[in-house]
């Protein structure tokens, strides 16, 4: 394999920045109906992406359907694909088991300033695997290839990802991971599980060094520090944890550490998940655990940014997930997010939390 047909494209300037910084690369997981346009904002801001200190260092949106994208419908999945300027460097999901469409939309995400394309292939969905996308990619590489290869047609330039799980129903780590390490990714995202453990077994972050040994095995002509980047996922509760989750697995010289951590569910309800300065553990003065109105006032601009941004086309139900995260944890916190279950807009919980800071005697904050 020669060296120079891994396409890094920006990946290269985010390896850098993170081996300068001796620490893994941290990314952002795509979490449908979560990481809408909205809370990605919201995340960019609070998190302080792109500043010292701050990040993630990659956003990557929920996942899309690229046959969705070819469609009519495709103005609705559009809005799936918005994003502000704070969140570069940003990557866009999708997923399909047709690669015209995604050739197509591949090349759409491009046009749109993408700086990455990933696809899709460990989403246990129904619906998605009855497309034959997502995990159902695990069972048919030969489609796989055919999926990858045309989504690099179309994206061109742009660095094209895969993220998926590792197997089926059992570690296929020495076959599908395998397959896909020969095909010069520039990343390869892995959820710790199969498909068949769905998120209800504990990741198995112990796998890690076979896969970091794989890929040094089939990549050992290029130079270590051009192979495809491995960023593991699962469980992940916080920087700390992942710093701890690396170096546990990393072998005794550390050179069988991923070279970075995916966080999904961690970002629910703590849009502060990857400043570095406010989630410090055990260094006393630096911890920073956010404030209970730090908290609604977060809160409050999401759901108010939500119902601008997405409130003509998505149910105000999907904001409502957020508040058991966000209001959860001190005296109260039931009592009013019963009241917050309750609302229909904006406006209203806007009445609502108002009121709670009046009673903790800190009035809105006006960013
Ligand atoms: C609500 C929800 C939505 C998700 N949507 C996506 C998605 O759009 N694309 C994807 O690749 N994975 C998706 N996932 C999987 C996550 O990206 C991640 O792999 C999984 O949650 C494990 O990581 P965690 O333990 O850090 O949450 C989703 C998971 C959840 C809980």
């Amino acid at each position: 394999m020669k060296t120079q047909t891994i396409n890094f494209g920006f990946w290269k300037k985010i390896r850098e920045k993170a081996a300068g910084l001796k620490r893994p690369i941290f990314v952002l997981a795509p979490l449908a109906n979560v990481t809408d346009a909205a809370f990605r904002q919201i995340i960019a801001k609070y998190s302080r992406m792109g500043e010292p200190d701050g990040g993630p260092d990659v956003i990557w949106t929920e996942f899309v359907s690229a046959d969705g994208l070819c469609s009519p419908g495709r103005e609705v999945l559009l809005r799936d694909l918005a994003y502000s300027k704070g969140e570069h460097p940003i990557v866009a999901q999708l997923f399909t088991a047709h690669p015209e469409k995604m050739r197509e939309a591949a090349a759409l995400c491009a046009q749109l300033g993408f700086d990455g394309v990933d696809i899709n292939m460990g989403c246990p969905d129904r619906s998605v695997e009855k497309q034959c996308a997502g995990a159902a990619m695990i069972k048919d590489p030969k489609t796989a290839r055919k999926i990858i290869e045309a989504a690099r047609e179309g994206a061109g330039t742009v660095p094209v990802s895969v993220k998926t799980r590792i197997g089926y129903n059992k570690n296929e780590i020495n076959t599908w991971i395998r397959f896909l390490l020969g095909l010069q990714l520039p990343v390869l995202t892995v959820h710790l599980r199969t498909r068949k453990e769905m998120s209800e077994v504990p990741a198995h972050w112990g796998l890690m060094p076979e896969i970091i040994r794989l890929r040094d095995e089939v990549q050992a002509a290029i130079p270590v520090n051009e192979r495809t980047i491995i960023i593991g996922n699962g469980d992940v509760m916080n920087l700390e944890d992942a710093r701890a989750k690396i170096s546990t697995n990393a072998g005794l010289d550390g050179s069988l550490a991923a070279d970075g951590v995916m966080f999904g569910r961690a970002i629910f309800g703590n849009p502060w998940l990857f400043d570095e300065r406010r989630n410090k553990i055990g260094t006393g003065a630096n911890i920073s655990i956010p404030t209970i109105s730090e908290r609604l006032n977060a809160c409050l601009e999401h759901t108010e940014l939500f119902e601008k941004l997405l409130g003509d086309v998505k149910s105000f139900a999907i904001m409502k997930k957020h508040y058991k995260a966000y209001v959860s944890g001190w005296d109260g916190a039931k009592e009013l997010r019963i009241k917050l279950m309750e609302t229909e807009n904006a406006a209203q919980v806007g009445a609502i939390i108002e009121n709670v800071l009046l009673e903790l005697d800190r009035p809105r904050e006006r960013v």
